[in-house]
């Protein structure tokens, strides 16, 4: 369940050792600035589907960091699935069963059969709620949470993903390269 004012699961050393592992453009479609905006999406919907926020900020910045091409490359999920085993005990600290989740979300992200898991609908959805980065309209029928498919929050998460907030506001950036800015709601 969210834990209010928790810390966040997302830390520098963990930021640092998925950008060594990053082989695409840090600012490209599948990077940073991507998974901030995941992040900010599934902490939204996680204050209303209940979902474990640690899951859904780690999924954020995992699930797209295996990716070897801006192409074609379906095998990336189960990727950053392993490579989060990898982190297991040094950069990531979670229980056992919400581990598994996190790797259920990673692994089955773009397979689109759903789940019984609220926890990975809401990374799912997540995800799905920042296609506008690549001219996509989030289809409602395509969202598994009822807080996903409200038009208000579809909306919004359009709005906020058609900006590239790595590369616009003022201010100090963070060892992602992303203002502070860009990872508040
Ligand atoms: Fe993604």
């Amino acid at each position: 369940m969210t834990t209010p004012n928790r810390k966040s699961a997302i830390t520098p050393a963990l930021v640092a050792a998925i950008r060594e592992r990053y082989q695409l453009d840090w600012h490209g479609i599948h990077g940073v600035s991507h998974w901030a905006r995941v992040r900010v999406n599934g902490l939204r919907l996680a204050g209303r589907t209940g979902a474990d926020s640690g899951v859904v900020e780690l999924f954020a910045f995992l699930h797209d960091c295996c990716w070897l091409d801006d192409g074609y490359d379906r095998g990336h999920g189960w990727r950053a699935a392993r490579f989060a085993t990898s982190l297991l005990g040094t950069h990531i600290f979670l229980p056992d069963r919400q581990f598994d989740l996190l790797l259920q979300a990673c692994g089955g992200h773009t397979g689109g059969d759903g789940h019984p898991s609220v926890t990975v609908q809401t990374c799912w959805d997540a995800d799905r709620l920042d296609l506008g980065r690549v001219g996509i309209v989030p289809d409602p029928l395509r969202l598994y949470t009822d807080a996903a498919r409200e038009r208000r929050m579809i909306e919004w998460a359009y709005r906020r993903s058609l900006g590239n907030c790595s590369r616009t506001g003022a201010g100090s950036r963070s060892l992602t390269g992303l203002t502070q800015s860009a990872m508040q709601p």
